[in-house]
């Protein structure tokens, strides 16, 4: 080619990139986009967005920029341009529209980590698929039949190792207790063994990475966390494989109604898609719900009077079931735990497990008169709206006794630190998504509200405690208590 065409082309190739970039502006220009800024060159306002703060409240960043431009802004995260939304009709409606206007998107990195057939990056069929298995696994009549069986098992298990006047962290206690029951129903493996242990460890190194930034170099956690994800990968194949044999052999144990069992035989999963799903279910499963615990230990001494009027409850519970010669809670007993639901509502409400979730529009979307451009990542914060005075009463306390039904709305609502409330509990449940929302409503929900009812019943049936040190929870944004929750705890005889 010739030096005159090699100029032409070049010039033709950077008066098409000008057009291009004078054509989105153009676009960009018409468009009504929600108030806010972009930042700096690539990074944007990321560093801003996910500094640490209070997981009660919603971050300076957050207060500043609903102040300054509304509950719906743009800005540029995660490498991209955004749309922040703190409303709460937009995340619905975001939520609601998902694989029609939006879809799951969350950072290369967390595909990286958890594998690109975890279900929090699938989207379309393939993520369909997935969820079927997840919600056969974790249906209403598994969780009546097998799993409160075994909730409580494992909750006895963790609570009854506690020793009096010790020191320990009840964030360490919790994930003990979420880890042992998941591993439990997703391999079978049993709690304590060597090889429970082996993997426990494995995955708090994993873990560490899943929160860390994406650096994948020696030293760093993402790379260590790299690396414990193929050990674990390698350990679940291991045991796949031992199961394959069996079945093979005709040796199989009913006992292992577990989920590795259903997916190998009901499933037309390949290896590598088995290995994601289990790996991102013992996340799912694990890491939120401990939290969770955590939140109820660390929010109930705060008010004394809710701690009383659970243990009414749960020695209510407990006298009726010594009658009747039973031992085991049932599932009337848990639907009997009327303010024990509340006060999990509440503490997922105030405590925001999950704070924000990722989405990206697929088609150019209007909002509220504000444009919202076809390839733009959404971000629909959930726990701005959970914390909104406007929509929940003195957001920062925690009272659950807004989540009474009306009339019994306030009852023990003027104890100290318990505020009352106004909010009718139609408006609030609404509002409410610390599950998310529409087709991608966490699969494990229903799972999680009883994993802490029933950790609740017996630690406030067995045990006073206090915290051992000052301690709060923090969103890094995957909420964590900086020195573990450390309490201290004394038995209680039950009366
Ligand atoms: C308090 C505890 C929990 C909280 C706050 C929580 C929250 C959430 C949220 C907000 C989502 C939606 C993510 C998104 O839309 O991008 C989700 C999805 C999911 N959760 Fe949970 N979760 C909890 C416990 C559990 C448990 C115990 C399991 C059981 C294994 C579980 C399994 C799942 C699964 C499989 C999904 C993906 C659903 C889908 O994509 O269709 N979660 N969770």
């Amino acid at each position: 080619m010739s030096d005159l065409s090699l100029t032409l082309c070049s010039l033709t190739g950077i008066l098409a990139i000008a057009l291009i970039i004078f054509l989105f502006k153009r676009k960009q220009q018409r468009l009504n986009l929600p108030p806010g800024k972009m930042g700096w060159p690539f990074l944007g306002e990321t560093i801003g967005y996910l500094k640490p703060h209070s997981a009660i409240t919603v971050g300076e960043f957050m207060e500043k920029h609903i102040a300054r431009n509304g509950k719906i802004y743009k800005s540029k995260l995660f490498g991209e341009p955004a749309i922040v939304s703190a409303d709460a009709g937009l995340n619905r409606f975001i939520l609601q529209n998902e694989g029609k206007l939006f879809e799951c998107s969350y950072p290369r990195s967390i595909g990286g980590i958890l594998g690109k057939w975890s279900m929090l990056v699938l989207v379309g069929d393939m993520h369909r698929d997935m969820r079927i298995i997840s919600l056969n696994f974790l249906s209403h009549p598994r969780l009546r039949t097998h799993l409160l069986k075994d909730v409580e098992k494992h909750t006895l298990l963790v609570l009854s190792s506690w020793k009096e006047n010790c020191i320990f962290s009840a964030q360490d206690e919790a994930k003990k207790f979420t880890f042992n029951f998941m591993a439990n129903h997703i391999m079978s493996m049993d709690p304590g063994n060597v090889e429970t242990e082996q993997l426990k460890e494995e995955y708090v190194t994993f873990m560490k990475g899943v929160v860390s930034a994406p650096i994948n170099l020696p030293g760093f956690a993402y790379g260590k966390a790299l690396k414990s994800r193929s050990t674990i990968l390698k350990f679940i194949e291991g045991k796949m494989e031992e199961r394959i044999k069996k079945v093979t052999e005709g040796n199989e144990s009913l006992e292992e109604d577990d989920l590795l069992n259903r997916v190998c035989k009901h499933s037309n999963l390949s290896t590598e898609q088995i290995l994601d799903l289990i790996l991102s279910l013992l996340f799912a499963g694990h890491e939120t719900s401990s939290v969770a615990i955590a939140l109820a230990i660390y929010f109930l001494p705060g008010c004394p009077r809710a701690i009383e009027q659970l243990r009414e409850e749960h020695s209510e519970i407990a006298r009726a079931k010594k009658q009747a010669g039973e031992v085991e809670l049932t599932w009337d007993d848990y639907k009997r735990m009327e303010f024990t639901h509340c006060v999990v509502n509440e503490t997922l409400r105030l405590g925001n497990v999950v704070r924000f979730l990722h989405r990206k529009a697929i088609k150019d979307v209007r909002y509220k008169g504000y444009d919202i451009p076809c390839g733009w990542k959404v971000l629909p914060v959930i726990a701005a709206v959970h914390l909104d005075p406007s929509l929940f009463d003195q957001p920062q306390h925690f009272n659950p006794w807004r989540w009474l039904q009306n009339s019994s709305s306030n009852r023990g609502g003027s104890s100290a630190g318990c505020p009352s409330t106004s909010t009718s509990t139609a408006s609030m449940g609404n509002n409410f998504m610390p599950f998310g929302g529409g087709p991608r409503l966490c699969a494990g929900s229903e799972l999680a509200k009883m994993e802490m009812a029933v950790f609740i019943h017996h630690l406030v049936l067995n045990y006073h405690w206090e915290l051992a040190d000052t301690d709060e929870p923090f969103a890094y944004p995957f909420v964590d208590f900086p020195k573990g929750l450390p309490i201290r705890i004394q038995r209680r005889r039950f009366t």
